[in-house]
Protein backbone atom coordinates (compact mmCIF):
# COMPACT_ATOMS: atom_id res chain seq x y z
CA UNK A 1 0.00 0.00 0.00
CA UNK A 2 1.12 3.85 -0.92
CA UNK A 3 -0.74 6.42 -0.70
CA UNK A 4 -2.80 7.26 2.34
CA UNK A 5 -6.04 10.23 0.86
CA UNK A 6 -8.10 12.09 3.35
CA UNK A 7 -11.16 13.24 2.67
CA UNK A 8 -13.20 15.88 4.59
CA UNK A 9 -16.59 15.17 5.87
CA UNK A 10 -17.57 18.85 7.15
CA UNK A 11 -21.29 20.00 6.49
CA UNK A 12 -20.63 20.72 2.69
CA UNK A 13 -18.22 17.86 2.29
CA UNK A 14 -20.47 15.16 4.36
CA UNK A 15 -22.46 13.64 1.02
CA UNK A 16 -19.68 12.90 -0.85
CA UNK A 17 -17.39 11.59 1.61
CA UNK A 18 -20.11 9.29 2.69
CA UNK A 19 -20.86 7.97 -0.96
CA UNK A 20 -16.88 7.75 -1.42
CA UNK A 21 -16.77 5.37 1.86
CA UNK A 22 -19.57 3.52 1.06
CA UNK A 23 -18.38 2.82 -2.47
CA UNK A 24 -14.72 1.85 -1.59
CA UNK A 25 -16.42 -0.70 1.33
CA UNK A 26 -18.83 -2.32 -1.14
CA UNK A 27 -15.37 -2.98 -3.39
CA UNK A 28 -13.96 -4.99 -0.03
CA UNK A 29 -11.44 -1.78 0.71
CA UNK A 30 -10.90 -1.08 4.54
CA UNK A 31 -11.60 2.86 5.21
CA UNK A 32 -10.80 4.67 8.66
CA UNK A 33 -14.60 6.55 9.75
CA UNK A 34 -14.89 8.91 12.73
CA UNK A 35 -17.57 7.18 15.54
CA UNK A 36 -18.26 9.05 18.70
CA UNK A 37 -15.93 7.10 20.70
CA UNK A 38 -13.03 6.76 18.46
CA UNK A 39 -11.93 6.45 15.10
CA UNK A 40 -12.78 3.11 13.39
CA UNK A 41 -11.03 1.33 10.73
CA UNK A 42 -14.12 -0.25 8.82
CA UNK A 43 -14.70 -2.77 6.74
CA UNK A 44 -18.27 -4.82 5.36
CA UNK A 45 -18.75 -7.03 7.90
CA UNK A 46 -20.23 -10.03 5.31
CA UNK A 47 -16.94 -10.15 3.25
CA UNK A 48 -14.12 -11.91 5.38
CA UNK A 49 -11.56 -10.70 2.34
CA UNK A 50 -12.38 -7.11 3.48
CA UNK A 51 -12.14 -8.08 6.91
CA UNK A 52 -8.67 -10.12 6.86
CA UNK A 53 -7.40 -6.25 5.31
CA UNK A 54 -8.39 -4.65 8.54
CA UNK A 55 -6.70 -7.21 10.83
CA UNK A 56 -3.50 -6.87 8.46
CA UNK A 57 -3.13 -3.15 8.25
CA UNK A 58 -3.43 -3.32 12.21
CA UNK A 59 -1.13 -6.12 12.50
CA UNK A 60 -4.31 -7.63 14.77
CA UNK A 61 -3.98 -11.48 16.00
CA UNK A 62 -6.64 -13.26 14.72
CA UNK A 63 -8.07 -13.88 18.03
CA UNK A 64 -9.04 -10.77 19.05
CA UNK A 65 -12.42 -10.59 17.12
CA UNK A 66 -13.81 -7.34 15.92
CA UNK A 67 -16.84 -5.23 16.94
CA UNK A 68 -20.06 -5.04 14.13
CA UNK A 69 -21.95 -1.83 13.72
CA UNK A 70 -25.62 -1.66 12.62
CA UNK A 71 -27.06 1.42 10.66
CA UNK A 72 -30.53 0.79 12.76
CA UNK A 73 -31.79 -1.46 14.95
CA UNK A 74 -33.46 -3.38 12.41
CA UNK A 75 -30.00 -4.26 11.07
CA UNK A 76 -29.35 -6.62 14.65
CA UNK A 77 -31.50 -9.37 13.51
CA UNK A 78 -28.85 -9.66 10.25
CA UNK A 79 -25.90 -9.93 13.10
CA UNK A 80 -27.08 -11.62 16.07
CA UNK A 81 -29.69 -14.00 17.08
CA UNK A 82 -31.72 -12.40 20.41
CA UNK A 83 -32.26 -15.01 22.97
CA UNK A 84 -35.38 -14.97 24.43
CA UNK A 85 -34.80 -14.67 28.09
CA UNK A 86 -33.01 -11.31 27.87
CA UNK A 87 -34.19 -9.70 24.69
CA UNK A 88 -36.43 -7.23 26.07
CA UNK A 89 -33.11 -6.70 28.44
CA UNK A 90 -31.75 -5.68 25.34
CA UNK A 91 -34.18 -3.74 23.86
CA UNK A 92 -34.63 -1.45 26.68
CA UNK A 93 -30.46 -1.02 26.51
CA UNK A 94 -31.08 0.03 22.63
CA UNK A 95 -33.94 2.03 23.67
CA UNK A 96 -31.37 3.44 26.21
CA UNK A 97 -28.56 4.10 24.60
CA UNK A 98 -28.29 3.52 21.01
CA UNK A 99 -26.90 4.84 18.62
CA UNK A 100 -24.38 5.63 21.05
CA UNK A 101 -21.22 4.11 22.74
CA UNK A 102 -22.58 0.91 24.19
CA UNK A 103 -21.41 -2.54 22.60
CA UNK A 104 -23.48 -5.97 23.40
CA UNK A 105 -22.25 -9.44 22.98
CA UNK A 106 -25.15 -11.56 21.69
CA UNK A 107 -25.26 -15.18 20.10
CA UNK A 108 -24.19 -14.77 16.46
CA UNK A 109 -26.11 -15.13 13.09
CA UNK A 110 -24.55 -17.61 10.14
CA UNK A 111 -24.13 -14.45 8.33
CA UNK A 112 -21.28 -13.30 10.70
CA UNK A 113 -17.98 -14.85 9.05
CA UNK A 114 -15.83 -16.55 12.00
CA UNK A 115 -12.82 -14.11 11.17
CA UNK A 116 -14.99 -11.54 12.38
CA UNK A 117 -15.89 -13.11 16.19
CA UNK A 118 -12.37 -14.97 16.08
CA UNK A 119 -14.62 -18.04 15.75
CA UNK A 120 -16.56 -17.17 19.17
CA UNK A 121 -20.29 -18.11 18.42
CA UNK A 122 -20.19 -14.82 19.91
CA UNK A 123 -20.49 -11.28 18.52
CA UNK A 124 -20.02 -7.45 19.41
CA UNK A 125 -22.79 -5.55 18.70
CA UNK A 126 -23.19 -1.62 18.60
CA UNK A 127 -24.62 1.49 16.86
CA UNK A 128 -22.47 4.63 16.68
CA UNK A 129 -23.92 7.86 17.78
CA UNK A 130 -21.27 9.13 15.08
CA UNK A 131 -23.87 10.72 12.17
CA UNK A 132 -20.88 10.34 9.20
CA UNK A 133 -20.82 6.84 10.28
CA UNK A 134 -24.14 5.83 10.37
CA UNK A 135 -24.68 7.58 6.95
CA UNK A 136 -22.24 5.64 5.43
CA UNK A 137 -23.32 1.65 7.10
CA UNK A 138 -26.80 2.99 5.68
CA UNK A 139 -25.34 3.92 2.30
CA UNK A 140 -23.61 0.47 2.35
CA UNK A 141 -26.98 -1.05 3.39
CA UNK A 142 -24.13 -3.44 5.70
CA UNK A 143 -23.33 -4.25 8.72
CA UNK A 144 -19.79 -2.89 9.12
CA UNK A 145 -16.81 -4.46 11.12
CA UNK A 146 -14.96 -1.66 12.77
CA UNK A 147 -12.40 -1.93 15.77
CA UNK A 148 -9.92 1.13 16.52
CA UNK A 149 -7.95 2.83 13.87
CA UNK A 150 -4.55 2.26 15.63
CA UNK A 151 -1.72 -0.49 15.37
CA UNK A 152 -2.15 -3.21 17.71
CA UNK A 153 -1.98 -2.22 21.49
CA UNK A 154 -1.22 1.03 20.74
CA UNK A 155 -3.25 4.38 21.40
CA UNK A 156 -6.46 4.50 19.99
CA UNK A 157 -7.14 7.32 17.25
CA UNK A 158 -9.65 10.43 18.73
CA UNK A 159 -8.72 12.25 15.49
CA UNK A 160 -7.89 11.77 11.61
CA UNK A 161 -4.59 13.36 12.41
CA UNK A 162 -4.29 10.44 15.00
CA UNK A 163 -5.03 8.03 12.40
CA UNK A 164 -2.79 9.01 10.08
CA UNK A 165 -0.02 8.42 12.91
CA UNK A 166 -0.75 4.94 13.31
CA UNK A 167 -1.84 3.77 9.61
CA UNK A 168 -0.63 5.79 6.82
CA UNK A 169 0.73 4.13 4.28
CA UNK A 170 -1.18 1.33 5.52
CA UNK A 171 -5.55 2.20 4.13
CA UNK A 172 -6.28 3.69 1.42
CA UNK A 173 -8.88 6.11 2.98
CA UNK A 174 -9.65 8.77 5.70
CA UNK A 175 -12.48 10.24 6.45
CA UNK A 176 -12.37 13.01 8.71
CA UNK A 177 -15.22 13.55 11.11
CA UNK A 178 -13.40 16.27 13.79
CA UNK A 179 -12.33 15.08 16.90
CA UNK A 180 -14.91 12.27 18.76
CA UNK A 181 -17.04 13.23 20.82
CA UNK A 182 -16.25 10.64 23.95
CA UNK A 183 -12.91 10.06 23.40
CA UNK A 184 -13.23 6.50 24.86
CA UNK A 185 -14.10 2.87 23.28
CA UNK A 186 -17.77 1.90 23.85
CA UNK A 187 -18.49 0.23 27.18
CA UNK A 188 -18.61 -3.78 26.34
CA UNK A 189 -21.71 -5.86 28.10
CA UNK A 190 -22.56 -9.22 28.24
CA UNK A 191 -26.10 -10.08 29.50
CA UNK A 192 -27.57 -13.14 32.06
CA UNK A 193 -30.81 -13.96 32.74
CA UNK A 194 -30.28 -15.67 36.09
CA UNK A 195 -33.18 -18.27 36.80
CA UNK A 196 -35.10 -17.06 40.29
CA UNK A 197 -33.91 -13.02 40.10
CA UNK A 198 -36.15 -10.69 39.03
CA UNK A 199 -33.00 -8.67 37.67
CA UNK A 200 -30.79 -9.82 34.81
CA UNK A 201 -26.65 -9.64 35.53
CA UNK A 202 -24.97 -7.40 33.13
CA UNK A 203 -20.94 -7.72 33.00
CA UNK A 204 -18.87 -4.88 32.09
CA UNK A 205 -16.27 -6.37 30.14
CA UNK A 206 -14.96 -3.54 29.09
CA UNK A 207 -15.44 -0.15 31.35
CA UNK A 208 -16.24 2.74 29.01
CA UNK A 209 -18.70 6.14 28.89
CA UNK A 210 -21.78 4.50 29.11
CA UNK A 211 -20.81 3.67 33.35
CA UNK A 212 -22.07 1.17 35.97
CA UNK A 213 -24.05 3.71 37.05
CA UNK A 214 -26.30 4.48 34.43
CA UNK A 215 -26.87 0.53 33.39
CA UNK A 216 -27.92 -0.01 37.00
CA UNK A 217 -31.17 0.43 36.11
CA UNK A 218 -31.56 -2.48 33.67
CA UNK A 219 -29.73 -5.04 35.78
CA UNK A 220 -27.38 -5.95 38.45
CA UNK A 221 -24.29 -5.25 37.20
CA UNK A 222 -20.63 -6.27 37.97
CA UNK A 223 -17.24 -5.02 36.34
CA UNK A 224 -15.24 -8.01 35.54
CA UNK A 225 -11.63 -7.54 36.75
CA UNK A 226 -9.01 -10.22 35.54
CA UNK A 227 -10.92 -10.34 32.19
CA UNK A 228 -7.95 -11.10 29.86
CA UNK A 229 -8.22 -14.30 31.63
CA UNK A 230 -11.47 -15.34 30.24
CA UNK A 231 -11.94 -17.04 27.38
CA UNK A 232 -15.37 -15.28 26.23
CA UNK A 233 -13.17 -11.95 25.90
CA UNK A 234 -10.25 -12.95 24.00
CA UNK A 235 -9.18 -9.67 23.26
CA UNK A 236 -8.90 -7.57 26.80
CA UNK A 237 -4.96 -7.85 27.02
CA UNK A 238 -3.89 -6.60 30.23
CA UNK A 239 -1.32 -4.24 28.39
CA UNK A 240 -3.01 -2.35 25.81
CA UNK A 241 -3.83 1.71 24.95
CA UNK A 242 0.10 1.94 25.29
CA UNK A 243 2.19 4.82 24.30
CA UNK A 244 5.89 4.09 23.12
CA UNK A 245 6.93 5.92 26.46
CA UNK A 246 6.79 3.54 29.39
CA UNK A 247 4.10 4.72 31.36
CA UNK A 248 4.49 4.60 34.81
CA UNK A 249 1.35 4.62 38.08
CA UNK A 250 1.85 4.17 41.69
CA UNK A 251 -0.23 3.72 44.73
CA UNK A 252 0.98 6.86 46.44
CA UNK A 253 2.77 9.96 44.86
CA UNK A 254 6.16 9.61 47.19
CA UNK A 255 6.47 5.99 45.43
CA UNK A 256 8.09 7.64 42.60
CA UNK A 257 11.87 7.16 42.43
CA UNK A 258 13.32 9.21 39.33
CA UNK A 259 16.62 8.31 38.01
CA UNK A 260 19.46 10.70 37.89
CA UNK A 261 19.45 11.96 34.32
CA UNK A 262 16.11 10.68 33.13
CA UNK A 263 13.73 13.52 31.68
CA UNK A 264 10.39 12.71 33.39
CA UNK A 265 6.78 14.07 31.73
CA UNK A 266 3.44 14.01 34.24
CA UNK A 267 0.33 12.91 33.01
CA UNK A 268 -1.71 15.02 35.77
CA UNK A 269 -5.69 15.26 36.04
CA UNK A 270 -6.07 18.32 37.01
CA UNK A 271 -2.75 19.90 37.66
CA UNK A 272 -3.70 20.21 41.18
CA UNK A 273 -0.45 20.29 43.45
CA UNK A 274 -3.38 18.84 46.28
CA UNK A 275 -2.93 15.91 44.09
CA UNK A 276 0.50 15.41 45.05
CA UNK A 277 2.69 14.96 41.56
CA UNK A 278 2.58 18.95 40.45
CA UNK A 279 5.13 19.64 42.60
CA UNK A 280 7.03 16.40 43.42
CA UNK A 281 9.33 16.39 40.41
CA UNK A 282 11.04 18.68 38.10
CA UNK A 283 9.22 17.73 35.52
CA UNK A 284 10.26 17.84 32.18
CA UNK A 285 6.45 18.47 30.73
CA UNK A 286 2.97 18.44 32.49
CA UNK A 287 -0.41 18.12 30.20
CA UNK A 288 -3.15 18.48 31.99
CA UNK A 289 -6.24 16.44 31.07
CA UNK A 290 -8.80 18.22 32.56
CA UNK A 291 -7.31 21.82 32.45
CA UNK A 292 -11.03 23.40 32.02
CA UNK A 293 -14.27 22.47 34.42
CA UNK A 294 -15.41 19.43 32.60
CA UNK A 295 -14.16 17.37 35.24
CA UNK A 296 -13.99 13.49 34.29
CA UNK A 297 -16.19 13.84 30.92
CA UNK A 298 -13.27 16.66 29.82
CA UNK A 299 -10.84 14.23 30.70
CA UNK A 300 -12.29 11.15 29.24
CA UNK A 301 -12.43 13.03 25.70
CA UNK A 302 -8.42 14.48 26.18
CA UNK A 303 -6.63 10.86 27.52
CA UNK A 304 -5.70 9.87 24.27
CA UNK A 305 -4.76 12.58 22.44
CA UNK A 306 -2.99 13.90 25.51
CA UNK A 307 -1.49 10.83 25.64
CA UNK A 308 -0.08 10.65 22.03
CA UNK A 309 1.24 14.45 22.82
CA UNK A 310 3.57 13.01 25.94
CA UNK A 311 4.79 10.32 23.81
CA UNK A 312 5.78 12.37 20.95
CA UNK A 313 8.12 14.16 23.67
CA UNK A 314 10.79 11.71 24.06
CA UNK A 315 10.84 11.13 27.58
CA UNK A 316 11.95 8.82 29.17
CA UNK A 317 9.16 7.59 31.09
CA UNK A 318 5.32 9.36 31.82
CA UNK A 319 4.14 9.44 35.41
CA UNK A 320 0.17 9.39 35.50
CA UNK A 321 -1.71 10.85 38.03
CA UNK A 322 -5.04 8.41 39.07
CA UNK A 323 -8.28 9.55 39.06
CA UNK A 324 -11.33 8.68 40.94
CA UNK A 325 -13.19 5.97 40.63
CA UNK A 326 -16.32 6.64 40.09
CA UNK A 327 -18.35 7.12 36.78
CA UNK A 328 -16.33 7.99 33.98
CA UNK A 329 -13.01 7.21 36.31
CA UNK A 330 -13.44 3.56 36.22
CA UNK A 331 -12.80 3.70 32.20
CA UNK A 332 -10.21 6.11 32.36
CA UNK A 333 -7.83 4.32 35.03
CA UNK A 334 -8.94 0.84 33.30
CA UNK A 335 -6.69 2.61 30.03
CA UNK A 336 -4.23 4.20 32.36
CA UNK A 337 -3.96 0.84 33.90
CA UNK A 338 -3.76 -1.34 31.13
CA UNK A 339 -1.09 1.50 29.39
CA UNK A 340 1.05 1.10 32.32
CA UNK A 341 0.64 -3.10 32.43
CA UNK A 342 4.13 -4.91 31.88
CA UNK A 343 4.40 -5.32 28.08
O1 LIG B 1 -15.89 2.34 20.70
C1 LIG B 1 -15.55 1.28 20.22
O2 LIG B 1 -15.94 0.20 20.67
C2 LIG B 1 -14.61 1.31 19.00
C3 LIG B 1 -15.37 1.96 17.83
C4 LIG B 1 -14.56 1.93 16.56
O3 LIG B 1 -16.59 1.31 17.67
N1 LIG B 1 -14.18 0.00 18.65
C5 LIG B 1 -13.29 -0.69 19.38
O4 LIG B 1 -12.95 -1.90 18.82
O5 LIG B 1 -12.80 -0.30 20.43
P1 LIG B 1 -11.69 -2.75 19.27
O6 LIG B 1 -11.58 -3.82 18.28
O7 LIG B 1 -10.52 -1.87 19.43
O8 LIG B 1 -12.14 -3.35 20.64
C6 LIG B 1 -13.19 -4.27 20.64
C7 LIG B 1 -13.07 -5.20 21.80
C8 LIG B 1 -11.90 -6.13 21.69
O9 LIG B 1 -11.14 -6.07 22.87
C9 LIG B 1 -12.53 -7.49 21.54
O10 LIG B 1 -11.83 -8.48 22.24
C10 LIG B 1 -13.91 -7.31 22.13
O11 LIG B 1 -14.25 -6.00 21.78
N2 LIG B 1 -14.86 -8.23 21.51
C11 LIG B 1 -15.26 -8.26 20.23
N3 LIG B 1 -16.10 -9.29 20.00
C12 LIG B 1 -16.24 -9.94 21.17
C13 LIG B 1 -16.98 -11.07 21.59
N4 LIG B 1 -17.74 -11.77 20.75
N5 LIG B 1 -16.90 -11.44 22.90
C14 LIG B 1 -16.12 -10.74 23.76
N6 LIG B 1 -15.40 -9.67 23.43
C15 LIG B 1 -15.45 -9.26 22.15
MG1 LIG C 1 -8.83 -1.15 20.12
Amino acid sequence: MSETRIISADEEDMKSAVCEAAAALAKGEIVAVPTETVYGLAADAFNADAVAKVFAAKERPAFDPLIVHIASFKELAEVAVLPEDIAGTVKSLAGAFWPGPLTIILPKSDKVPDLVTSGLPTVAVRQSGNVIFRSIGKALGRPIAAPSANRFGRISPTSASAVMKELEGRIPLVVDGGACREGLESTIITIENRAGEQKPLIRVLRAGPVTKEELQKFGKVVIEKKISERPDAPGQLESHYAPRTPLLMFDKPEDFRPEEGKRYGLLSYRGDPKAGYVDLHEWERVEELSPGSGKLMEAAVRLFHVMRVLDEEGLDAIVAEPVSETGLGVAIMDRLRRASAPR
